[in-house]
């Protein structure tokens, strides 16, 4: 029979690590990145409301592989992937963003309730809303949190259905390697057996193409990169002025990465408020993102770290890029 109820989404946050919560600042937390060395800003402060915005743009650019290698695949192996992927399910996205590339598992009819994980509020509230209106009969809802405290998914499995934690657009490859096995133990921890997780991951590509992915001719990646500063200024009250900086990105081949910089190209003393400062002399930076390139290998390698034991690869003919469906066969913690 048809379900005419009108659902509405339910939105929940995630709280900071239970022992690190009484003490928990964001603002301490980037003051302190900010005096490390080098000064670093992560990249999940990124996604204010501009930097969705020009995130959304990122993804149309034409040196912005990634998402066209990614969907290819998920096109040319769908069916297989469907296969494999549970009935009936709740679909974990991670990181949902605008939550457009969870809609190809809707569309096929094996999810029933979406979940979206994100710490951009605003971002998640819209995804939300604009899902249930298009798909009515699903169940959407909500969770804002920061993943640097661990996976929190406080919402409960309705009616002990199985879930599917998908994590595309190589985002994964923002976590060091510790970081990125420690999210995924988190991710294992938290399925059963017929539970899946499929994963998107960038491999090493010709380093001149990677950095163009991450530089763009129309500057749209700069001006989200530099949009971070206004960022931390609103945070901090701090006082970077952006015109001092220029948004670079580099190949590190060693650790196999691309990492974006904000290269001052004057001497800077910013104010990072109370009391604290940051002195930068010319052509010094500030890291705002790394991006993994993982090999197939790594990846995989990866995956079994974190305990994953059912590891299927999904690509296509002369790209790195992988989309990783795993599973467990038991339940271990
Ligand atoms: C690169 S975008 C990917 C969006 C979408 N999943 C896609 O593939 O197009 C990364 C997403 O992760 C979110 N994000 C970044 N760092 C995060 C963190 N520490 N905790 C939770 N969400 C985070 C951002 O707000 C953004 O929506």
């Amino acid at each position: 029979m048809l379900d005419t109820r009108q659902r509405t989404p339910r939105f929940v946050h995630g709280l900071p690590a239970a022992a690190a919560s009484a003490r928990h600042d964001s603002r301490d937390e980037l003051r302190r990145s900010l005096r490390a060395t080098p000064p670093t800003i992560a990249p999940k402060f990124l996604y204010d409301t501009r930097g969705c915005a020009l995130y959304e743009a990122i993804v149309e650019l034409p040196e912005y592989y990634l998402p066209r290698v990614e969907r290819s695949i998920l096109d040319q192996h769908q069916k297989a992937m469907l296969q494999a992927l549970p009935q009936g399910a709740e679909l974990i996205d991670i990181g949902s963003g605008d939550g457009l590339k969870a809609r190809r598992w809707l569309d096929a009819g094996i999810v029933r309730r979406y979940i979206g994980l994100d710490i951009a509020e605003d971002w998640l509230r819209d995804c939300l809303r604009r899902g249930q209106q298009r798909y009515p009969e699903l169940q959407f809802d909500g969770v804002v949190t920061d993943l640097s405290w661990g996976l929190q998914v406080p919402l409960a499995r309705e009616g002990d259905r199985p879930r599917i934690f998908w994590y595309p657009g190589s985002s994964i490859g923002n976590f060091e390697p510790a970081g990125a096995i420690a999210l995924l133990r988190q991710i294992r921890q938290q399925m059963r057996p017929g539970d899946a997780l499929v994963l998107g991951v960038d491999g090493p590509a010709e380093p001149a193409r990677m950095v163009r992915a991450y530089d763009d001719a129309a500057g749209v990646t700069a001006a989200f990169d530099l949009n971070v500063l206004n960022v931390v200024n609103r945070a901090l009250g701090a006082d970077f002025d952006a015109a001092g900086f220029r948004h670079r990105a580099v190949f590190n081949r060693h650790a196999s990465r691309i990492e974006m910089h904000l290269v001052a190209h004057q001497r800077q003393s910013v104010d990072l408020g109370q009391g604290a400062a940051l002195s930068l002399q010319p052509g010094e930076f500030i890291v705002t993102e790394h991006s993994y390139k993982h090999t197939p290998q790594r990846a995989e390698q990866l995956l079994h770290e974190a305990g994953f034991d059912q590891v299927r690869r999904f690509g296509i003919d002369g790209e790195a890029y992988g989309v990783y469906l795993a599973r467990i066969g038991h339940v271990r913690h």
